[in-house]
């Protein structure tokens, strides 16, 4: 298990890189990814079967390819996710599938690329397995099952229990059996995702769903797959789940499965948070430097648009400041950290409702730079043009050299599609 770091307000470089120079050289606001972080988390899961990134946390092509090449595979919840593994060198054939699309729904164009490249389907809807019998019969498919209860960071991020829309609701198992039967379709897997942020108490309760689930199906079950939900710490009261104990108990689960069927079953895993969030930095630049009655803001040129988990979810990122002149942070003070959009929710410093909170970070002026760091998970991918703001710039660093893997979106690009 890895670590929880110390989270400094203070900091001059990214990866090698000065936070100055990447301001200087890309442009405010940007994502920067640091690429041996994302490598050494795929390298903390080694002792599970198959990594497969959940994309939706962080899909640039550079750093779908960049797991590639570390032997993750990956999944799909849309079609144009699909498009993008396609886009980042996935093949659609192999042990284990490279991409599996796994939704609640098919929309129309994700089911026929599912039926045009054969691709292997996690079905969370008794409709989806009607849909891909009538056209598809004799695939094999997994199974995503609601066990009845769920977990997350956040009430809008537990996809388990009966106010979630996701999953197939485990008392329809057997149902589900036989439309499979019916449709001639085989059930080889099963998933079981029940939300961001899991721990071990919750853990234990998903293993046992898995395992009675799994004896329900039958011998027909080759893999299963714990889905994501790894925490990463965003500030020093949080901590990384026991990654031992977490593969303990599923290899328990594993284990006693193979006993039942007497044949190998796979370990799967599908962090996305775990494999990007930490390697993730937002650069902005503050300014407009506002004391409004008690109260200090730093106003920056990254908001909402760009970072979307404050407001979302009263999310904590942690904040540091890189001064222009590189001298040294005078003594911290009470800042609200503000974004520049029409709305008064664009608070990068806000806790669950809405709250405005203020954080201490060192004395900053107009020109210095900011980085809200552990934004590599739901950071890029979430954001919007709200404000006509256009979408940031994103980069990477590998040994010590930062490049574009997106340019920041021109306004031309941005119209190209509307008409007068
Ligand atoms: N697998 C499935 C089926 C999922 O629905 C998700 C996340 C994952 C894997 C990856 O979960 P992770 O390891 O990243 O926790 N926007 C929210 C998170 C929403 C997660 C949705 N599903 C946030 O910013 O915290």
């Amino acid at each position: 298990m890895p670590q929880v770091p110390t989270f400094s307000t203070s900091r001059q470089e990214i990866a090698g890189v000065s936070v100055k120079q990447l301001a200087t050289q890309f442009g405010t606001p940007t994502y920067v990814y640091d690429a041996a972080t994302i490598v050494q988390r795929i390298q903390d899961l080694a002792a599970f079967d198959v990594i497969r990134y959940a994309q939706k946390a962080c899909s640039n092509l550079a750093i779908l390819k960049l797991v590639r090449e570390n032997n993750v595979v990956v999944d799909a919840v849309s079609a144009w996710e699909i498009r993008r593994a396609l886009a980042a060198g996935y093949e659609v054939h192999g042990d284990p599938p490279p991409i599996v699309y796994t939704a609640d729904i098919f929309d129309r164009e994700a089911l026929e690329l599912c039926i045009e490249h054969g691709l292997h389907v996690n079905c969370g809807s008794p409709d989806m397995i009607r849909q891909l019998g009538e056209v598809a019969p004799g695939r094999e498919i997994t199974l995503r099952i609601n066990p009845g209860f769920g977990h997350g960071h956040s009430q809008k991020t537990n996809t388990g229990g009966q106010q979630s829309k996701h999953g197939i609701w485990h008392e329809q198992l057997n149902e589900c059996l036989l439309l499979a039967d019916a449709n001639g379709l085989q059930i080889t897997g099963l998933h079981m995702h029940i939300g961001s942020g899991t721990d071990l108490h919750h853990l234990s309760q998903v293993c046992d769903s898995m395992e009675k689930a799994a004896l329900e199906v039958g011998r027909s079950i080759k893999t299963i797959s714990a889905g994501g939900g790894l925490p990463v710490p965003y500030n020093s009261e949080q901590t990384y789940v026991d990654l031992e104990k977490y593969f303990e108990l599923w290899d328990a689960t594993r284990k006693t499965l193979e006993k039942s069927f007497d044949h190998s079953i796979s370990l799967e895993i599908e962090p996305g948070r775990y494999l990007s969030a930490e390697a993730g930095y937002l650069v902005t630049e503050i300014r407009a430097v506002k004391q409004m009655g008690d109260n200090l803001f730093y106003v920056a040129d990254a908001g909402f648009n760009n970072l979307a988990r404050p407001i979302m979810y009263g999310a904590y990122h942690p904040i540091s400041v890189a001064r222009k002149d590189g001298q040294e942070m005078g003594q911290e003070h009470d800042v609200i950290v503000g974004g520049p959009l029409c709305e008064s929710g664009d608070i990068f410093t806000q806790e669950e409702g809405g709250f405005v909170s203020a954080r201490k970070l060192p004395p900053a002026a107009v020109g210095d730079l900011l980085v809200i760091e552990c934004a590599g998970a739901y950071g890029y991918c979430m954001s919007s043009n709200y404000n006509s703001k256009p979408l940031a710039a994103e980069v990477m660093i590998e040994e010590g050299k930062a490049r574009v893997i997106r340019r920041r979106q021109t306004f031309e690009g941005f119209i190209a599609d509307e008409m007068i």
